[in-house]
């Protein structure tokens, strides 16, 4: 690792110099945070199954003519992407009602939406990631009506593909989180699907018993995270070829 420049490091994972100008390599950690970096914890084997999740779903995406940053997976937690201009907004769609929505509108967690609702949450951790309207993102420039109508767009197909690869191996997607990122191409600018998409950006829920298989075992502390984070990979397919050194067993520490 040392024979890169580190460009970023983040909560969950960090960002090295790629080998190519326009290119990164996104290691994913095992460290995990809830509730704006007030809870910390690591669970051993997260950062592995992430990047291999994450891996899966950018490259269906990439196959239903998604554009996403994903070029590679490089190792057990490395991937290659493209570096975009990352938009500064938290683009979340939900399927059915849990988490903040439940709690700010009183909407009992597990209701059907009546239909998709997307949200906007500008990204900044001195703020705890506010939500904003269209109103104050075109106002303040993070992004225009243009760009938000090909965010959303791209939001709600990314949404129908994803709920039925999901409802295929018993798994509900209840809601998620997409971050996204401007590529340029000489002049041309395309907006690309960044970040990662895994159980930490992602409610889960087993169809037969509701069961959480995502981030939120460790925000309420129903305890086998890694485990959980391990059956959506398996449902998947996509069981990583662990070695003991990289996932020596799943194990919480607070
Ligand atoms: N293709 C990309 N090009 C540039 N930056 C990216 C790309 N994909 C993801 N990022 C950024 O890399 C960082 C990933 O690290 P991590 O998810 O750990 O950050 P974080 O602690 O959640 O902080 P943040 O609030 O910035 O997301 C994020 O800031 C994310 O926006
Ligand atoms: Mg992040």
């Amino acid at each position: 690792m040392s024979r890169r420049r580190r460009v970023y490091e983040g909560k969950a994972k960090v960002l090295y110099e790629g080998p190519e100008p326009g290119t990164l390599v996104q290691y994913f950690k095992d460290d995990t945070t809830a509730f704006n970096n007030q809870k910390k914890a690591t669970i051993t084997g997260k950062g592995v199954l992430n990047n291999r999740i994450s891996e899966y779903l950018m490259t269906r995406l990439n196959d239903i003519g998604i554009p996403t940053h994903f070029v590679r997976r490089l190792n057990m937690r490395e991937q290659l992407i493209k570096e975009v201009e990352i938009i500064p907004l938290e683009v979340v769609v939900r399927n059915v009602a849990a988490g903040s929505l439940s709690k700010r509108l009183g909407v009992a967690e597990g209701t059907q939406l009546p239909r998709s609702i997307i949200e906007f949450y500008l990204k900044s951790d001195e703020l705890g990631d506010p939500m904003v309207t269209e109103e104050h993102i075109t106002a303040f420039g993070w992004s225009n009506t243009h760009e938000l109508d090909e965010l959303m767009h791209l939001a709600l197909r990314v949404n129908d593909f994803l709920s039925g690869l999901f409802l295929g191996i018993g798994i509900r997607l209840v809601d998620f989180k997409l971050e996204f990122g401007r590529y340029w191409h000489g002049d041309e600018m395309r907006i690309m699907l960044a970040d990662e998409i895994s159980p930490d950006s992602c409610r889960l829920w087993d169809i037969q018993t509701n069961e959480r298989m995502d981030k939120d075992r460790f925000r309420r502390d129903l305890g086998n995270v890694a485990e959980a984070y391990q059956e959506v990979a398996r449902r998947l397919g996509i069981l990583p070829e662990s070695g003991p050194r990289d996932m020596p067993g799943p194990s919480t520490m607070q």
